[in-house]
């Protein structure tokens, strides 16, 4: 029998690359990104490991990209992941830089989120889990436009919950703090912080719970930060 798909943004690499070998076991991945060298390698790791991924490229600003690899697919779940970060003195944040961050991080919710919903409603389930960030509720210097988009995807996800729930569909936010991965610009992975693969077994668990139970929100911290 074949497996529940998952669309996962942000396959390419960093925590969508590593949630979508957490869930591989369990489902198709569908891997959404621009980087196809990057999905193809992915495709290939999953493959070896007895799964199956569906490379998918496509620019989650674009609507009409976005509509080419999405439509039609009966997706189970989505992992709205796809992120960038510009962090710096919002007087040196550029125009095209605070417009990427509100596209990647925010307008992109909705086309991918549209794609996917149709088949879920008709269903009567499904799971959208966003990845948020501990700065979506703890702002931060050289956060002004990432933590806007990142405080705003939080009210998305709060309103869509309380929208959908009654459909049979479940919404959740997972916010982690800071995970070593090559994220952004102005920002630099510290030695200590999170795991990538630690996100993804923490969105694991929020996609695991039983039918009637939801978990909205989920925030995952590193335990001990080093004193300066
Ligand atoms: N790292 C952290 O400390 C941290 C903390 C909290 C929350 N987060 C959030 O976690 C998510 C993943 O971040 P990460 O740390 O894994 O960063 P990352 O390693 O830089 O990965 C970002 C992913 O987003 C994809 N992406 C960026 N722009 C895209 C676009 N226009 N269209 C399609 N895909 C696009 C990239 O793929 P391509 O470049 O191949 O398109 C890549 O797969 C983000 O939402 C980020 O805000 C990160």
């Amino acid at each position: 029998m074949s497996k529940p798909i998952a669309v996962i943004t942000g396959a390419s690499r960093g925590i969508g690359r590593a949630v979508a070998l957490r869930l591989a076991a369990e489902f198709e991945i569908a891997a959404v990104a621009r980087s196809r060298d990057q999905l193809d390698e992915l495709r290939r790791e999953i493959e070896h490991a007895g799964g199956v991924c569906r490379p998918l490229v496509a620019d989650v600003t674009d609507p009409r990209s976005v509509e080419g690899v999405l439509s039609g697919l009966d997706a189970q779940v989505l992992v709205n992941n796809a992120g960038v970060g510009s962090i710096k003195p919002f007087m040196e944040l550029t125009r095209d830089e605070w417009r990427q961050m509100v596209d990647v991080n925010f307008n992109a919710m909705f086309d991918v989120t549209r794609a996917v919903l149709p088949p879920m409603i008709a269903r009567k389930s499904g799971h959208i889990v966003v990845i948020g960030s501990i700065s979506g509720r703890s702002a931060f210097v050289g956060g002004s436009c990432y933590a806007a988009t990142k405080s705003a995807v939080n009210a998305f996800s709060e309103s869509l919950m309380l929208e959908l729930r009654d459909s049979g569909i479940k919404v959740s936010v997972v916010n982690p703090g800071s995970v070593t991965t090559s994220f952004g610009s102005g920002w630099s992975a510290k030695s200590w912080a999170l795991s990538a693969e630690a996100v993804a077994d923490a969105v694991a668990q929020v996609i695991a719970t039983p039918p009637n139970v939801l978990i909205h929100r989920m925030e995952i911290r590193t335990l001990t930060v080093p004193k300066k």
